[in-house]
């Protein structure tokens, strides 16, 4: 609530109420999306805290919470491409990982996980036939937007389960774009898009939502000097992995689970898109880790 106090003639002050400050108003801008249709996902190896090879897995469900994904962004004017998914390949539904595309600049990925490699290579033919040159792959390990996260002016780059410390200095080099590490120290949230998610990357002041608790003490001390206003999420945002969400500056697509987080962004005058993913997070996925953003 917000109140000013206006000096009467007399000394009883008049309070004026103005309400709650409003929200500003959120302006979205077309995106251009790069998807993969889970047509072979499963869950056959275990690489992060999520995935249980034992639990029974709907390769069907998982589509179609994919194919809603993908309708609300074209709902939204957004447009998708899509690469052809490859057998043997469960996890190249989590498209995020392959790639990170700025100013039309490409670097591949290079996964941890022996089970993924093979991904990284089919998304560079991807980038090659389909006009990008000269795209740079990796000698350190990247899981590209997994753990890059671009403001608009910063690539925040994670460190601590997957991509190599060293992956981010030649994120600097071969995008030319500053690089601000960040120490991930939760296993749940072994990358950095579990726990941050870009709001607006439209403005010199980019907003963020982050769960603290994913990061080390060093690295919540640097996310609160670059980001005051930040939107705060909860654990029990985090824990339905609802900071996997996609922003277009104003519509917000994020786990249906994700209620509180949902409330906070509505205030700030964003529109939450609720999407179901419940059988792509058995992978330890959600919408944004479906979705890799091609800049330029
Ligand atoms: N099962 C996949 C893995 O552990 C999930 C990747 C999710 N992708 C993401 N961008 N967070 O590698």
């Amino acid at each position: 609530m917000t109140s000013v106090s206006i000096l009467g003639p007399g000394d009883e002050p008049f309070v004026l109420d103005l309400g709650a400050p409003a929200a500003p108003v959120r302006v979205p801008t077309t995106r251009r999306y790069l998807m993969c249709p889970p047509e072979h996902f499963t869950v056959e190896y275990a690489i992060n805290p999520w995935m249980d090879p034992t639990q029974p897995i709907s390769t069907e469900l998982a589509m179609a919470q994919w194919t809603a994904l993908k309708d609300a962004y074209e709902r939204l004017g957004h447009k998708v491409e899509v690469i052809e998914p490859q057998p043997g390949l469960p996890d190249m539904v989590f498209a995020a990982n392959s790639g990170t595309v700025i100013d039309g600049r490409v670097l591949g990925s290079r996964f941890r996980a022996e089970q993924r490699a093979a991904e990284a290579d089919h998304f560079r033919r991807w980038f090659q036939t389909n006009g990008y040159h000269g795209v740079v792959m990796p000698e350190r390990t990247n899981e590209a937007e997994g753990d890059f996260a671009w403001t608009g002016t910063l690539l925040l780059a994670g460190t601590g389960f997957r991509t190599d410390p060293a992956a981010h200095a030649e994120a600097q080099e071969v995008l030319g774009v500053p690089v601000v590490s960040l120490q991930l120290v939760d296993p749940r949230y072994y990358h950095l898009d579990v726990a941050l998610v870009v709001l607006d990357d439209q403005s010199p002041n980019p907003l963020v939502a982050y769960y603290p608790d994913a990061f080390s003490a060093g690295s919540q001390q640097v996310l609160r000097r670059l980001f005051p206003d930040a939107v705060i999420a909860t654990g029990t945002d985090a824990a339905c992995l609802g900071l996997n969400a996609v922003s277009d500056g104003r519509h917000v697509l994020l786990p249906v689970e994700a209620t509180d987080l949902a409330a906070q962004l509505t205030a700030r005058g964003f529109e939450p898109v609720f999407v179901d993913i419940s059988e792509l997070r058995k992978s330890g996925g959600g919408p944004k880790c479906c979705t890799m953003e091609l800049r330029g």
